[in-house]
């Protein structure tokens, strides 16, 4: 079973390409929390979950997603992390969740994808964002191949320093920087509704016509980067930042 997680569509269209060749089922982690639904899955196939880097480490959300969901047919796991520029300790966090629940850790590979932080980062024109990802199509390739194989991937620990360095910023990072509160709506939204609709959270509401975040962001980018209009801004710190959504996957 591949499962993934999303905000921007990178870890979406690295998922699409993978169920492509490996013809598994495919689910989607953030329609699950946005419904408030964990699985229960009795498929045997190894599970193959593809995530972003968040802080050089899964999302939160995504272990604990795992963490409660139970997988009574896999026995095996594969990570696949799509990060901007390295996936830093996140080898560290999926052994530690394979430990937990049972599975063979398989191994953790990195994709590298366009950056979709523009709240802190900046972010590509879309000609060049088209060539990172055609760049990134041989190693997907390479993962698919693997898994077809029953291989690993990469097994390699990450630093001890790197650890360390992430599990000092990890709590304090989430605490203090990962907020809704400086998502703001400029008069060119049209109330289409579709951050609405992309927030995996539930976290966005409209109301009298006003775009509104409530306070349990986890910073996935995906209402600031789809909205149609370019309406959402975020402080100052986005402004005058290309806008970033990966393009849909087409199936050879
Ligand atoms: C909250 C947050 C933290 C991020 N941290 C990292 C990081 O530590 N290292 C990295 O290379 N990319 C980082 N990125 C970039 C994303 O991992 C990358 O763009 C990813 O492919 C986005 O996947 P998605 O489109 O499936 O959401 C971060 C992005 C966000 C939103
Ligand atoms: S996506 Fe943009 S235009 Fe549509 S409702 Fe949200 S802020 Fe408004
Ligand atoms: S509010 Fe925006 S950034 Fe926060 S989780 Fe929802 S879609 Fe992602």
């Amino acid at each position: 079973m591949i499962l993934y997680f999303s905000g921007t569509g990178n870890s979406k269209y690295v998922a699409e390409y993978l169920q492509d060749k490996l013809q598994d089922d495919i689910v989607d982690m953030g329609d699950c929390i946005k419904q408030n639904v964990l699985i229960r899955s009795q498929n045997k196939r190894p599970l193959i979950i593809v995530c972003p880097v968040y802080v050089s480490a899964p999302p939160t959300i995504v272990m604990d997603f795992l963490k409660k969901s139970k997988f009574e047919g896999s026995k095996q796991a594969y990570f696949i992390m799509t990060c901007a520029g390295g996936m830093g300790a996140s080898p560290y966090y999926c052994r530690e969740i394979c430990k937990e629940k049972g599975f063979e850790y398989m191994g953790c590979e990195q994709i590298e994808m366009p950056q979709n932080y523009l709240v802190f980062f900046k972010t590509k024109e879309k000609d060049e964002c088209e060539k990172i990802i055609e760049e990134a199509i041989p190693k997907m390739e390479q993962i698919a191949d693997a898994i077809l194989r029953e291989l690993p991937i990469a097994l390699e620990p990450p630093g001890k320093g790197d650890i360390l360095s992430t599990q000092m910023v990890l709590k304090p990072y989430y605490k203090y920087f990962i907020k809704a509160d400086k998502f703001m709506v400029s008069d060119a939204c049209i109330q289409c509704g579709k951050c609405v609709k992309a927030c995996p959270l539930n976290n966005i509401q409209i109301q009298d016509g006003k775009v509104e975040w409530a306070d349990h962001c986890t910073h996935c980018m995906a209402c600031i980067n789809c909205c149609p209009k370019q309406a959402i801004e975020y402080g100052k710190q986005s402004v005058g930042k290309p806008r970033y959504m990966a393009p849909k996957y087409k199936k050879s």
